[in-house]
């Protein structure tokens, strides 16, 4: 190991676990033991288990836990479904959860696929003519298709594959660039890594008939890169509540005339203002990205993807839309999701594969609709508390638990404390003094 200065090191992938903290503890901590002790801690006993952690990325050196919850009683195109999810933000699965639960008796969420489409690109530049590029293309494609026979065999025998290439003239934003836009299906799988495979054969098979075809001139086909895009509005689910607005019920402070207007308007803001927007969408994807790492999907494909989608007339708006006619409350959502329920980590990570067990064997399109009611169901309890009741009071009763928690306040003092700030302002020197004062009068009094 060849140390050139006290905080960069080469060579650190080849150490071992124990020397990589060792390094780690030493360079840049005080208190070496106590770390070395932390990042051990967290190792799982089951040595099997934690190598196939450690399979899952690089320089691993401990596992950082989670919480794993579940939202019981999601109805979601007639089944019922109890889904799991992984957050550290408090308040997140009580609200899916309570959302659910609403949503329950009033006929559950109505998920409907729109279609699965995804989506690659081969980037290149080229110097010769687009047309005649073009009178060639029935040609290219087959040879593109011929080429990657072998790699799309199993896809296709799944009734997936490639489903179309279109070569785009890009040459009025950039010169000499063109592009292959490739659509496929991938069934149950999320397909990064066919997807990716398919189209850089494709690159080294378009750059081959461009250097050996008659007809073209022009020889020097340069294949800048081949990669997937994040963005596919064409695998796309709606999903959907509605209700008579006579049938919401009551609501803290208002009845359900009221509610509805103001959820309507509430909508109608984050539609218009990308600063309500972003904060409005970041809600959804806290129900969103929860289900998504459970399944051990990928949340940051999932996340690009919906945020692209929000901005797709060039403002970035609200993905969820509301609508109160003919005393109907309708609240719905259309969403890009890009997810699977085969390959990747859906069977390695043991978690994930209980929760797909949990949801009883989804397929990637029922898996959308899943995902995509507890989107609206969290932006659902979102908007509710923060058109009734704001929302700092729920957020409130889950800090003061963690702060009671932290302290190691017992259940006497949780029951004395949870009276106190039903009405007095919750913060940790707050809760910390309650506490304080509890046990001194109790030291007093014994
Ligand atoms: C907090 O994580 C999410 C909310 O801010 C969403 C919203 O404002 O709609 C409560």
């Amino acid at each position: 190991m060849e140390q050139k200065n006290s905080k960069s090191i080469s060579g650190f992938s080849k150490l071992s676990k124990d020397e990589k903290i060792q390094w780690i503890a030493q360079h840049f901590y005080e208190n070496t033991d106590e770390v070395t002790k932390d990042l051990k801690r967290f190792w799982q006993a089951d040595e099997d288990l934690q190598k196939t952690i450690d399979g899952f990325s690089e320089n691993t050196i401990s596992n950082f836990i989670f919480p794993f919850g579940v939202a019981p009683n999601f109805v979601i195109n007639g089944e019922t479904y109890c889904v799991p999810m992984v957050i550290e933000e408090s308040s997140v699965v009580a609200a899916a959860s309570s959302a659910a639960k609403f949503w329950f008796n009033r006929g559950g969420f109505k998920a409907e696929i729109i279609d699965t489409v995804k989506i690659g690109q081969v980037h290149f530049t080229w110097k010769g003519d687009f047309e005649q590029l073009q009178s060639h293309f029935p040609a290219i494609q087959q040879q593109l298709l011929d080429d990657t026979s072998h790699i799309t065999a199993n896809m296709r025998k799944r009734g997936g594959g490639v489903l179309k290439i279109e070569l785009l003239n890009m040459t009025d934003s950039e010169p000499d660039y063109y592009q292959l836009r490739v659509s496929f299906e991938t069934c149950d799988s999320m397909g990064a890594n066919f997807i990716n495979s398919v189209l850089e054969e494709f690159g080294r098979s378009l750059k081959h008939f461009i250097a050996n075809c008659n007809g073209i001139e022009e020889k020097d086909c340069t294949i800048i890169m081949a990669i997937l895009s994040n963005y596919t509005p064409d695998c796309l689910v709606r999903v959907s509540v509605e209700s008579k607005i006579e049938d919401l019920g009551q609501f803290p402070g208002m009845d359900a005339v009221t509610f509805a207007q103001k959820f309507h308007k509430a909508i109608r803001i984050a539609t218009i203002d990308p600063y309500r927007a972003t904060t409005h969408n970041k809600g959804i994807f806290n129900g969103i990205d929860a289900v998504v790492l459970a399944t051990a999907n990928d949340f940051r494909a999932i996340e690009a993807n919906g945020h692209t989608y929000a901005a797709r007339d060039g403002q970035y708006r609200s993905l969820s839309s509301c609508s109160i006619e003919d005393g109907t409350f309708r609240f719905w959502m259309d969403i890009p999701l890009t997810v699977g329920t085969v390959g990747g980590l859906t069977k390695l990570h043991p978690l994930a594969k209980r929760s797909l067990e949990m949801l009883g064997h989804p397929s990637a399109r029922e898996l959308m609709g899943i995902i995509a009611a507890v989107g609206l169901a969290q932006n659902f309890a979102a908007v509710r508390s923060l058109v009734t009741t704001g929302i700092q009071k729920g957020h409130m009763k889950m800090h003061l638990m963690n702060v009671l928690n932290h302290l190691s306040a017992n259940e006497e003092e949780i029951e004395a404390a949870t009276i106190h700030f039903e009405c007095h302002h919750i913060s940790f020197s707050s809760v910390r003094d309650f506490l304080d004062a509890k046990r001194k009068e109790k030291v007093l009094h014994s």
